[in-house]
């Protein structure tokens, strides 16, 4: 029988019998591609050929007592940056997609975890469809990775891949990039859904059929989502995402996918000359440059999944030359700054219609919980009255269209960062205050109104 052409949604993954301009699905225009498998149509392999399966399928169902615990083992990839985000080490078997914008770092970062891994684990096979051999080679020189059992594979065919995985048997696979990745199943090109769902899916199978960990690059489009298929978030264990900055050397990596542990986490590097350094100390790295008594600079405890972090927001607050007073932010959400000062016209008594007003967070960090929106107020507000936020103080609380400062999960974490980081006082929600639990040296100031913050934060 001869195959039918099927056309599929490159955004969404929607089939359709016939080409179509707009996605019916997601509305996307001009996204269908034809697909067509070579032999069988669908993308189940035909019978036999699915060599891998998941470990203990096929007993029938067991009954939830039966079935001993995983203990989860971890095996470190040398970078603790790195193992903290995927959870505190790899996961054998597991299989994880990073991904992020071309440039950023990806390749930079796997080859340096993958020369860890194999001096102190065993083999890792690091399969790039995007550079040769001889490319990683002069990179790994860059890196100074030295002597370590990693094995290199220029190859864009899954087959190929998986068969040199079934031979070699690595502690770890690398593919770089599951974009590049052809199956010689389908006759569509590299890249499209269908192929990188079956390559996922393939990989997906070796790496739990074999119990090897399997990392996989994906690239991100312009608009940051990974490239191609949401479906492949749904297909790995772990999803990563690579962000930062092009103009600033610190890279932070992102878990918001993770079967095997806390989302949210961060993992933050630096760039160098000699690869990516990790930074164990971020609140260090943000704070550096933050100029001493200047108005309009506050310092913020975030969280950033359970890791406390200590960030600058900066704000600039001055007269309209002409027409409308213009606002804009980078690293906090325009419509949070618009309300935060709407709130501080309307209940703390600031005059802010005549003033543009410029927000940053400094070093390029995106900050995006309400906790920030006492910083946010402060630096405002300090900028407004030229007068800087009282020295060695930081803070962290919500505020509400009433006024009010409302608290926020994590405060013990919060003030011991800030303790840590050599501040002397925290200025915080009423209800997140307990003197008693407080680090040592650190004065806790409860405030319940965003006026009386202001006056606790903001001297004279
Ligand atoms: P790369 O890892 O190739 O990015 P990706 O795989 O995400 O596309 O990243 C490389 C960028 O980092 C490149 O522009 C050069 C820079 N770089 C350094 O600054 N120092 C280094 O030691 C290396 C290897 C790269
Ligand atoms: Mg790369």
């Amino acid at each position: 029988m001869k195959p039918h052409p099927v056309f599929v949604c490159q955004e969404c993954g929607a089939q359709a019998p016939k080409w179509l301009g707009r996605c019916p699905e997601c509305g996307a225009w001009n996204s269908f591609v034809e697909e067509r498998p070579a032999a069988s149509p669908g993308p189940a392999p035909a019978g036999g050929e699915a060599r891998y399966a998941l470990p203990g399928a096929g007993g029938g169902a067991r009954r939830y007592d039966e079935i001993d615990a995983l203990t989860a083992e971890r095996l470190s990839t040398g970078i603790d940056e790195f193992d903290r985000v995927l959870g505190g080490g790899v996961v054998p078997g597991s299989l994880v997609l990073l991904g992020g914008e071309p440039g950023i770092g990806k390749s930079t970062l796997l080859l340096q975890a993958a020369a860890h891994f194999a001096r102190s684990v065993g083999p890792v096979l690091y399969s790039s469809g995007e550079e040769s051999e001889h490319q990683i080679k002069s990179r790994g020189e860059r890196l100074q990775i030295g002597h370590a059992p990693l094995y290199l594979l220029a190859e864009t065919c899954l087959e190929r891949i998986l068969e040199e995985i079934a031979t070699l048997k690595p502690a770890l696979v690398i593919v770089d990039s599951i974009q590049t990745v052809f199956s010689l199943k389908f006759q569509s090109a590299p890249g499209s859904i269908g192929q990188v769902r079956e390559a996922a899916t393939q990989l997906l199978f070796a790496a739990k059929g074999l119990n090897i960990p399997t990392f996989l690059v994906g690239h991100v489009t312009k608009d940051g989502a990974l490239a191609g298929p949401k479906a492949l978030e749904h297909v790995v264990d772990t999803v990563l995402y690579f962000e930062g900055e092009r103009h600033h050397s610190h890279r932070v990596v992102r878990a918001v996918k993770n079967r095997f542990g806390a989302i949210s986490e961060l993992g933050v590097f630096e760039m160098t000359g000699t690869g990516l350094r990790p930074v164990p100390n971020p609140s260090q790295l943000f704070l550096a440059e933050r100029p001493a008594g200047a108005p309009g600079s506050a310092v913020l405890c975030c969280m950033e999944g359970s890791r406390p972090i200590l960030v600058e927001i900066q704000a600039l607050v001055s007269g309209t030359t002409f027409g409308n007073a213009r606002r804009m932010s980078s690293g906090v959400d325009p419509g949070r700054l618009s309300l935060l000062l709407a709130v501080l016209e309307k209940r703390a008594g600031l005059n802010l219609i005549g003033e543009d007003v410029f927000l940053n967070v400094a070093g390029g960090m995106a900050v995006d919980e309400p906790a920030a929106d006492l910083a946010v107020v402060a630096a405002v507000a300090s900028s407004l009255r030229n007068r800087p936020v009282r020295e060695r103080t930081a803070m962290f609380g919500e505020v509400g269209l009433a006024g009010e400062v409302r608290g926020t999960t994590q405060a013990p974490l919060r003030l011991k960062e800030a303790a840590q980081m050599g501040f002397a006082r925290v200025v915080l929600p009423a209800g997140n205050c307990a003197p008693a639990d407080a680090p040592a040296g650190l004065e806790l100031v409860g405030v319940t109104r965003v006026s009386e913050a202001l006056d606790a934060l903001i001297a004279g």
